[in-house]
């Protein structure tokens, strides 16, 4: 067995799957969606920061959809929003230091005195907004880990969510931790993925035939 093996198996796994193709900043490889996580706080001030990120995430119209609403570990709802994601992530969530639920409004603003139309692409703009916060995450040295395994109309309910806006993900920040921690089945997924070649999903001018 390697020493770093030995010493962070999951750095080391993290190193031995993930190469890229290309010259990329480090900080996309190293961002990855462990289960582990160490129950340790994170101070609000992290916490804004994070978010700070996704806030400036480009979005159509610059319309910025997303809407965060969070809580942090020790907060006496903890436990409540706990059982607002599906029993899997329900059992390895609880050992992160802040959850945030991630929406989208589905409508555009008021225009001209015009009643709301629908957004094409609330959806997509959410999602980055939550690559920047998962990313803002990392270079931080916590994780983010999205979950789209949740309650969603739990989670409409308990947060008051008014009905425009789509619930998209739960999200789990906090410092990694040891996959010795996680129960058996968790410890053998607890491993940094890899990814199609790029030349699977970019291709010059005009979509393969075998795409
Ligand atoms: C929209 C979305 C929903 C996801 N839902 C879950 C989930 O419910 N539970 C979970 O453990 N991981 C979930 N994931 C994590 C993905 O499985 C993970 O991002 C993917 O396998 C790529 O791995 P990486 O993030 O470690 O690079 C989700 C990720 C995204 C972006």
């Amino acid at each position: 067995m390697n020493a770093l093996e030995k010493i962070h198996p999951t750095l080391f796994n993290a190193i031995q799957t993930r190469r890229a193709e290309h010259a990329i900043e480090p900080l996309f490889l190293r961002r990855w969606s462990p289960r582990a996580f160490d129950a340790s706080k994170i101070s609000a001030g992290d916490l804004m920061r994070i978010l700070e990120a996704a806030r400036w995430a480009p979005s159509a119209y610059n319309i910025q959809p997303w809407r965060f609403i969070y809580v942090l570990r020790g907060d006496p709802l903890w436990d409540t929003w706990l059982g607002l994601l599906d029993p899997f992530n329900a059992s390895w969530a609880g050992a992160a230091s802040a959850l945030v639920f991630l929406f989208s409004d589905r409508l555009m603003p008021a225009r001209d005195g015009q009643p709301r139309q629908p957004s094409a692409s609330h959806r997509f703009d959410a999602g980055a907004a939550w690559a920047q916060l998962s990313l803002q995450a990392t270079a931080m040295g916590f994780h983010a880990h999205a979950m789209g395994g949740i309650n969603a109309d739990a989670v409409r309910r308990t947060l008051a969510v008014p009905e425009h806006y789509e619930v998209e993900v739960g999200i789990a920040i906090g410092r990694q931790a040891s996959a010795e921690d996680l129960p058996a089945a968790l410890r053998e997924r607890e491993v940094p993925s890899d990814r199609l070649p790029l030349a699977r999903v970019a291709f010059p001018a005009t979509f393969p035939s075998n795409a």
